[in-house]
């Protein structure tokens, strides 16, 4: 009964490919840039079980609403949005879902490139051969030497976002199917071999347990407004994203299993490159909670101490990159549908006014980390500390829960049973237990929480 079975942006031409387009969106720096950084400023174990289970009671279904919403609609959210609530006669105010997720989308873009951006510096920084045996303390003072010179970042940053316009420019679609079918199964393949280096570190053990080690002393409300935060983030849910590319989706796709499949795999590469970082943070006497620098000082210190490093450290940075790209062109998608949409414009002079915003909004990010050091913006919190908290810990978990909220009580029965084959009433009740209620009451108690905790 949907809307229609085409969309005019294009189809994925099969179900794997939509698989693929997801788990390359969610798969990138979430996972191997923050996950490890920000579970090492939470504590390690507490805050990895959480997330986790964040993962997998809020996630999953949320995950499942936005493609089952996204495919019912075939536009981008906000038009999707407004065409389910006048079709099913409900207040046009969930239209807002449509609005959050564009300005969520252009603020975490604006930081995502910025961060792409150092990744795409390392390739060079490893292929110059500079990391090669190099100790803790010079991958360090390599890193932030990098970080106090703004115009290197500038540029850097300027680099990356001129490439993800010029991919989103020519269409998700074509733009992605190519790319991803190679670069993702090679981004597993340098992972492993980055782990079985761990492995072998005699810091294994202690990275293992830190991660593993469940220990409440360090669990506050914060610690889990941050793993859902992070949970969101990750799976790229809560502003439309997975709607947008669910818009694609091919109608006899099934959503539970498509669901379960990508974000088994984010999770399975988060945790995997947590494996790999800890034991090389411990065995060098390094920080785990040194922050966003994290990966960028033990991956290259790593990759000094291997055989053929240098060669094997460039081509991890090259994959980070690749990761990250598919991830910010989803994160583009909402808002460039929707304008393609409404004013019939040309998919390539959007993607160019997006990416000149999001850079110019980039910029405060690039300085937070050397001429505005020291501004604060509410409380301790830089710019970048600021873009990235509101989107992240709330932006997105809200975007979620309405989205969720939605799914289960705005739309007819028979839309979503049609949508995820429900034939079944007791699964009926389950998907309405699950998506109604745990996950969007789980959003909310997180919030009241952390707001009076
Ligand atoms: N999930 C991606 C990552 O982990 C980032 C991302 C892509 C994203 N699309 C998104 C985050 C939409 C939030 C919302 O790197």
């Amino acid at each position: 009964m949907a809307v229609s079975t085409e969309s005019r942006h294009g189809m994925w031409s099969s179900r794997w490919l939509f698989v693929l387009a997801a788990a390359g969106s969610a798969v990138g720096l979430g996972n191997i840039w923050k996950f490890p950084y920000i579970a090492g400023e939470n504590g390690g174990g507490a805050f990895v079980l959480i997330y986790l289970a964040c993962v997998a009671f809020v996630g999953l279904p949320i995950m499942m609403a936005e493609v089952l919403i996204g495919r019912e609609g075939r536009q981008s959210p906000i038009n999707t949005m407004r065409a389910l609530v006048q079709q099913h006669h409900r207040s046009p105010a969930w239209v807002l879902i449509g609005w959050m997720g564009v300005l969520a989308g252009f603020l975490i873009l604006s930081y995502y490139t910025v961060i792409a951006g150092w990744a795409l510096y390392y390739i060079f920084e490893m292929a110059s051969g500079a990391m090669t045996g190099a100790s803790g303390d010079v991958a360090a003072s390599t890193f932030n030497d990098f970080l106090a010179d703004p115009w290197q970042l500038l540029f850097w940053q300027t680099l990356f976002m001129a490439g993800t316009v010029f991919i989103v420019a020519r269409g998700v679609i074509k733009g992605l199917e190519t790319a991803i079918r190679w670069f993702m199964p090679l981004l597993f393949v340098l992972l492993f071999v980055l782990l079985g280096y761990a492995v072998t570190t005699e810091g294994f053990q202690q990275g293992w347990d830190f991660m593993f080690a469940f220990n409440w002393e360090t669990v506050s409300g914060d610690t889990v407004l941050i793993a859902m935060g992070q949970a969101f983030f990750t799976l790229s849910l809560g502003m439309g994203a997975i709607m947008a590319y669910g818009a694609y989706v091919p109608s006899s796709a099934s959503i539970g299993s498509t669901v379960a499949i990508i974000a088994g795999l984010d999770t399975l590469v988060a945790v995997a490159a947590g494996l790999a970082i800890f034991p090389i943070v411990f065995a060098n006497g390094l920080e785990p909670g040194q922050g966003p620098g994290l990966m960028f000082v033990t991956i290259p210190l790593a990759f000094g101490q291997m055989p053929l490093g240098a060669l094997f450290g460039t081509l991890f940075f090259v994959l980070v990159s690749f990761a990250a790209i598919t991830s910010a062109i989803s994160i583009s998608e909402p808002a460039l549908a929707y304008l393609v949409e409404t004013y019939n414009a040309k998919r390539s002079r959007v993607a160019i006014s997006l990416g000149v915003i999001s850079w110019i909004i980039g910029i405060g990010t690039v300085l937070s980390f050397n001429l505005w050091a020291d501004v604060h913006i509410v409380g301790e919190r830089t710019f970048f500390d600021f873009v990235d908290h509101v989107s992240q810990n709330i932006m997105l978990p809200l975007g979620g829960m309405l989205i969720a909220l939605f799914a289960a009580w705005g739309l007819p029965k028979t839309v979503v049973g049609s949508q995820l084959g429900l034939q079944k009433p007791w699964v009926n009740v389950v998907w309405k237990l699950l998506c109604g209620v745990v996950a969007p009451l789980g959003v909310a108690v997180v919030f009241v929480a952390t707001l009076f905790g």
